[in-house]
């Protein structure tokens, strides 16, 4: 069943009530495909992601998640099937609900504080506290004002997170938000997606790597070669995984 918005104008549907964590409502892939070079990279993929919290989309490099990720966020179009949101096919004003940090972070080139401003402002927000408090929530706010592409790799993407945050998002989606960081910008980045999640934004976070994966994950997608062979609380999947393939994965072998 799909819900009217209160808080937003008509027409709008909720994906996520961050009143009611019960009334999440799926995101589902039906027979998701997306074929290039005569491979199917994303491979008749079924899926329903229909709790709160953070689902982690796990699995070996190469098997596809970065291109579910922009698939869900309609960046690229599918060559078959669907992504439904609350039952409903993406369209801008979902995507306007939704927000996505990129490994390498997409930076405009000005200063910290505008792209923060700048992204409030495309979504007709104006409002400098909440600006203020995601800054100093990245650990920015004493280099508010220097030009964005002088930070170093780590501020860079803690800046691109508080922009993603400062729109409160209810759908955020990370792919491989902290690679090739310092172990300080790792445990930020965890700890503001974390409190993201538990003020009711619905996490959607792709890596490959395993501590990761453990340390944030209530659901686990894991991915192989365009499929998800698993899907399902973590504790269970860690403890107890199900397919040959995430075993591999799990004692650090190949799969071939
Ligand atoms: N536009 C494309 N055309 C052809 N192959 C692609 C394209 N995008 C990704 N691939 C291939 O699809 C597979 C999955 O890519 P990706 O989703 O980036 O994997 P990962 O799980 O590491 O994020 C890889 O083998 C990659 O080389
Ligand atoms: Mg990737």
């Amino acid at each position: 069943m799909l819900e009217k918005s209160t808080v937003k104008s008509t027409n709008i549907y909720k994906i996520y009530d961050r009143n009611s964590p019960n009334s999440f409502l799926p995101l589902l892939c039906r027979n998701l495909t997306y074929r290039a070079e005569k491979r199917n990279l994303i491979d008749d993929l079924n899926l329903s992601i229909d709790s709160p919290g953070v689902t982690v989309v796990l699995g070996f490099n190469g098997a596809g998640k970065s291109l579910l990720l922009r698939l869900l966020h309609g960046l690229i179009e599918p060559t078959a099937g669907s992504v439904l949101w609350a039952g409903k096919p993406l369209n801008n004003k979902i995507r306007h609900r939704q927000a996505m940090v990129f490994q390498k972070p997409v930076l405009l080139r000005r200063s910290v504080i505008e792209n923060i401003n700048f992204a409030l402002a495309t979504r007709g927000i104006r409002n400098r506290d909440r600006c203020e408090l995601v800054l100093e929530q990245a650990g920015l706010s004493a280099i508010a004002n220097r030009p964005a592409r002088l930070l170093s790799g780590g501020e860079q993407q803690r800046l691109a997170l508080a922009r993603a945050l400062a729109v409160e998002p209810e759908v955020l989606f990370l792919d491989e938000p902290s690679a090739n960081l310092d172990p300080s910008s790792v445990n930020a980045i965890e700890n503001n997606v974390l409190e993201a999640s538990r003020k009711g934004t619905k996490v959607i976070f792709v890596t490959h790597e395993l501590s990761q994966a453990q340390r944030l994950a209530d659901n686990i997608v894991f991915l192989h070669r365009g499929k998800a062979t698993e899907h399902g609380e973590a504790d269970r999947f860690f403890s107890n995984p199900a397919s040959k393939e995430a075993m591999a994965y799990l004692e650090g072998r190949l799969f071939v």
